[in-house]
Order: C-alpha cells, then structure tokens, then sequence
C-alpha cells in the first residue's frame, strides 16, 4: 500500500502533527519535534502508553512486555509500537521538553567489526551523510526477516565523515544479534532510524561525572566517556567508569579507555565481576560483586555530589537507580539512564 500521511491530535492539548502510515505513532511525534514520553522504543519500558481516542491503529507487537494486564484492560496502548491506519485523535502526555535531535531513516553500510570479548564486538557502519547524534542516544535497526527493529547505542560520537559504531553483545538464540555477529557481510547495506533516546550527555552543569555499565550498557557510557575527552567544557573534571560484567573474560574496558585522549580530565576506571566461580577459574583478583556495590563502596557519601549516566540491562538498571535515587535521594536531574529491554 502507497505510504500516506495521516493526522495525529492530541486530546486536550494544542498538539497535532503528521504521521506516515508506515511509521510509528512515537516516531511520528518526535519526527514532528513533538515530544511524546519515551525510553525504550522498543515495547519493553511503557514510558510511551497514549489511549486511542478515534480512528484506527495497527499494532506491531500486541504481547509488548511495556503493557500490563491493568493496562490492556484499560485499553492503553504503546505509541512505539503502533502504526496509524487513518488519522487519530488520541490522550497522551506531551512534555514541554525539545526534541534534541529529530530522528531519521539512513542507509548504512557495513564494515566490519572489532572483537572486544567472546561475545561483544564493535561495528562500524559508514553512511554518505554526517552522523548527527548525541553522546549516549541510540540508533533502530531494521534487519531482514525479522519482526520488530533492535536498539543499539552508538559508541562513537558524532562526526562529519558519517562513521557509526555500536558495541553489541551477542545473546544466546537472539535473533537480531545471530544476524549480526553471523550473517552480515562487509559491504551490505542496512537502514537505521537514529537518533533517539533521553541519557545523552548535558553540558549544561559543571558536576563530576560517573558513568556505569552492565554488559552491553558499555556502548553508550564509552560514547559519552569519548566524548567528555574531545570537549573542552568538560576540563578539570572527574570521571569514574565502573564496568560491571559477569565474568573475567567480559572485562573489556582497558582495551577501550586506553585509546582515549584524557585532554585535561582525570579518568578514574573501575570493573567488577559478579560470578565468583567464574572468577576463581580466571584468578581474578580484582573485586566480586555486583557493579552497584562497587559504584557504593567507592563514592560512599560524595553519591549526592555528581551527575550519573548508567546503562545495561533492567536488573542492573533498577539497582543502580534504587542506589543513587532513593539510598543516596540524588536529585532526578542528575541521573540520566537507559534500560536495555
Ligand atoms: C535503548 C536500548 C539501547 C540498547 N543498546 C544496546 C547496545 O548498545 N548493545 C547491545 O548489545 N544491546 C543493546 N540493546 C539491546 C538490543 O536492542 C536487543 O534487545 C538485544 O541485542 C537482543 O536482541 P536479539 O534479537 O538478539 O534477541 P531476541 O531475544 O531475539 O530479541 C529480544 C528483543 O527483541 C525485541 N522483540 C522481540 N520480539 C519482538 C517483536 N515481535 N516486535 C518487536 N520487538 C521484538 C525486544 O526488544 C526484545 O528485548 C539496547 C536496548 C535498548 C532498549
Ligand atoms: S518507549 Fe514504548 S515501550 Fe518503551
């Protein structure tokens, strides 16, 4: 069917913007600098649930774990996971917030990847176009033959010259990753929608920072740590890197902070292990424990006094967040984060 574009109202707010008929409610407001709640953009958070008022959607993924059973009876819907099949008029939140940077579809090509453990590599894409992002927000991959685009963060940061590069972990029978690691040739081409995602990095104040990462929560913390070392704003400060892996083996932060150029900061790194049968095996004599403990036991009271970006998936995430927001009651504005659904 011949792409169209339909209208989208807002209830109760001034809001109305056009969205294509084969793109997502979410990405259609934010296409239109309209600010509609997000985080995940991938059905996993329900920062995105909106009621439809009238006319018809189609939905891309019923089963999205971002709904409850409360919600589904309710009605609700997510905004990232549905497709407008004529024009709306629907209830969501709109924040007063600016789009920093307006999403759009780009080609891509593939052009190889470092390996950094057993199962995490970095890829290299090059496009014919700047790669305009911020440091920290992430790219939707479409890939062929399967259902639903993947979030993956970028790890570099933006440039002219159009390169991206993600820091992918490769999860057992994951689809998408099985592609990735698998079957993508040098050379062959792919489309992302980029950028999007909320746990950028803010000039706008002059704290300490300390960035924190499980897994593959790594790819956007080393974006923001290259970029703090290109940016004459950030000089003088004091930035902590805590790493949290299961293993020894997945201990990979060396390799990458040893390539960044420290102008003026003082970068402090950190890495931790949980399992400590894997760490006995390797002799590991660094610390065992999960990565919040360790991000505790080093910042202690001073907790209160820097800005936190954190990444990885939603076990680790959600203690992070219990630890800094509640435990050390850090204000909401310094904490900026990503749980990967
Ligand atoms: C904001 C964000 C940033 C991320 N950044 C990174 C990163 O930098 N590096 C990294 O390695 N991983 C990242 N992830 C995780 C990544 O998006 C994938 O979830 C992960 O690679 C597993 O994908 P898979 O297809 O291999 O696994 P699978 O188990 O096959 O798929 C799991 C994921 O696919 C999605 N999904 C499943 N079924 C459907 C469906 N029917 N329709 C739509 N979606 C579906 C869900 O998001 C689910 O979590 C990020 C996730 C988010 C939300
Ligand atoms: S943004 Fe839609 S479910 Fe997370």
């Amino acid at each position: 069917m011949p792409q169209e574009n339909l209208k989208i109202t807002v209830e109760q707010t001034n809001t109305a913007f056009q969205c294509a008929s084969d793109d997502s409610i979410l990405r259609g407001a934010l296409r239109n600098s309209v600010s509609m709640p997000y985080e995940c953009n991938s059905g996993g958070c329900g920062s995105c649930k909106f009621e439809l008022v009238e006319g018809e959607v189609e939905e891309l993924w019923p089963d999205a774990p971002g709904l409850s059973r409360r919600d589904l009876r309710k009605g609700k819907k997510l905004a990232c996971q549905c497709i407008p099949k004529t024009d709306c008029i629907i209830k969501a939140q709109i924040n007063a917030e600016i789009v920093p940077n307006v999403p759009k579809r780009i080609s891509v090509t593939y052009k190889g990847k470092i390996q950094l453990t057993n199962d995490m590599a970095e890829f290299r894409f090059q496009a014919d176009q700047p790669a305009k992002f911020l440091a920290g927000q992430f790219a939707m991959f479409t890939l062929p033959n399967i259902k639903g685009d993947r979030a993956y963060s970028m790890s570099n940061i933006a440039n002219e010259a159009g390169y991206w590069q993600f820091i992918i972990k490769k999860m057992p029978d994951g689809k998408a990753t099985h592609y990735l690691f698998n079957e993508l040739q040098a050379g062959d081409e792919l489309f992302i929608d980029t950028p999007f995602g909320n746990a950028y990095l803010r000039e706008d104040n002059d704290r300490d920072i300390v960035l924190i990462a499980g897994g593959s929560g790594l790819s956007p913390v080393v974006s923001i740590a290259r970029s703090i070392t290109m940016n004459d704003v950030f000089a003088g400060r004091k930035v902590y890197l805590f790493y949290g892996g299961r293993g020894p083996q997945d201990i990979c932060t060396p390799q990458l902070t040893e390539e960044l150029n420290p102008l003026n900061i003082e970068l402090v790194c950190y890495d931790a292990v949980s399992d400590e049968k894997l760490a006995k095996a390797d002799n590991w004599n660094g610390p065992c424990c999960f990565i919040h403990e360790l991000v505790e036991k080093k910042l202690g009271k001073t907790m209160p006094d820097y800005e936190y970006y954190f990444c990885g998936p939603p076990p680790m995430t959600e203690a992070v967040q219990r630890l800094v927001m509640i435990d050390y009651q850090v204000p909401f504005e310094q904490v900026h984060f990503d749980r990967f659904f």
